[in-house]
């Protein structure tokens, strides 16, 4: 018989090399598995946290004061989540992120997050595996902008700007090269200039083509049909800086003017989600709130606003003339569905580690 088989006490151990085995860089298996979750989302085919049923997760904030000798404060990033989702349609898998993170990390030469994946058997409950999943988590933020590129960028895009150095930003330059053939340069702004060459260096080297670190946010956005952004720290997205038409993709933390958001056309991950988000955590300013406000106080009308899997499913794109913006601030569905997908590729190509959930339970 092809492939591994699991015992019932056994689940499979993924480690980063083992997700790589199993096809985590592999650009276009990942934004093909992104599109067929904003697939099912639209079509109400998933089950995420909370009575919404849409929540990114559940969230411990440490206090700014100590309540008790030992007790952490609140820090930049400092945060620990737990992501819970059901993904129906062609996944039918149910599971659980789960990170500890902090910006401090950073200093320290460590990962800024550190995420583990847990996949269940839908019916029992039963661990199936757990994956190391800094890297799953990268690509499957990477690749959701690289399904906006597939649905929302037109093939006379020549030239892309990436805020940010990092994770993220190194699967969003694979599906840039990936879904925008026609790509010709691409510039890179970090506010740590030797990180950022080093990333151009290493990007370069990666993809075979040229990757070349801007010296300021004006000068990478300037010509850039594509924009993303994809950096840790906040700051102001002029119209000033952008070139007319430019394509915004925007997956982090970022104020952008409101001349820009008063005239664009704005394309949601998956708004209900960021509805919830702004009545449960109003306090969290995620970049999607300024839009919301504008919708609210009439300034924004409703046919310039859709969810991506409206676009996908042919169903709309926005009325409007300005900027396009996909804003994607990441769904705990994704990281359900991308593991799957890896687990099913590791037990057919025996990837991964047997773990024993125990010989004989002591107790049932
Ligand atoms: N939408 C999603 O699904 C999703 C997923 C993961 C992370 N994020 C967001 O994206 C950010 C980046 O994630 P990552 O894992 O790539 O982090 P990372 O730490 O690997 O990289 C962030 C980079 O941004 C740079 N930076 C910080 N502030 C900047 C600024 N104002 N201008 C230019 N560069 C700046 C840092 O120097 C760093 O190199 C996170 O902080 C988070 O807010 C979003």
């Amino acid at each position: 018989m092809k492939g591994e088989k699991m015992e019932n006490n056994e689940l499979l151990y993924l480690s980063e090399e083992d997700t790589i085995r199993a096809g985590l860089l592999d650009i276009r298996f990942c934004v093909d598995n992104a599109e067929e979750v904003f697939r099912t989302v639209t079509r109400g085919e998933y089950l995420m946290g909370g009575p919404s049923e849409n929540e990114h997760g559940i969230r411990i904030c440490f206090p700014k004061e100590k309540r008790f000798p030992g007790m952490p404060v609140a820090a930049p990033g400092y945060s620990f989540m737990a992501m819970p989702a059901y993904v129906g349609g062609p996944f039918g898998a149910v599971g659980e992120k789960w990170y500890g993170a902090s910006l401090q990390n950073l200093k320290k030469n460590l990962p800024r997050a550190y995420h583990m994946v847990m996949l269940n058997d839908l019916e029992t409950g039963r661990p199936l595996a757990l994956l190391t999943a800094p890297l799953l988590s990268a690509a499957r933020s990477g690749a959701a902008p690289g399904v906006a590129m597939r649905y929302l960028c037109h093939d006379g895009c020549k030239k892309a700007a990436l805020v940010g150095a990092g994770l993220m930003n190194r699967f969003v330059i694979l599906a840039l090269f990936s879904e925008c053939p026609g790509i010709e340069s691409v510039q890179v702004y970090d506010i740590d200039g030797e990180k950022c060459k080093a990333y151009c260096r290493e990007m370069s080297e990666f993809t075979g083509r040229e990757v070349s670190a801007a010296g300021s946010m004006e000068e990478a956005l300037r010509d850039a049909d594509i924009v993303h952004t994809g950096q840790s720290n906040s700051f102001v997205l002029k119209k000033a800086w952008l070139k007319e038409g430019a394509v915004l993709l925007i997956s982090s933390d970022v104020e952008i003017e409101q001349d820009i958001l008063c005239d664009a056309q704005l394309v949601f991950d998956h708004k209900a989600a960021h509805d919830i988000w702004i009545q449960n955590d109003p306090q969290m300013g995620l970049p999607t709130f300024d839009a919301l406000r504008l919708m609210e106080a009439g300034a924004i009308p409703a046919d310039r606003v859709c969810d991506l899997g409206d676009v996908i499913e042919g169903r709309r794109l926005p009325e409007g003339v300005g900027h396009r913006i996909f804003y994607w601030m990441g769904m705990p569905v994704s990281d359900i569905a991308l593991a799957a997908a890896l687990y099913q590729n590791a037990l057919d190509k025996k990837i991964g580690t047997k773990l024993r959930l125990w010989d004989k339970p002591l107790w049932k």
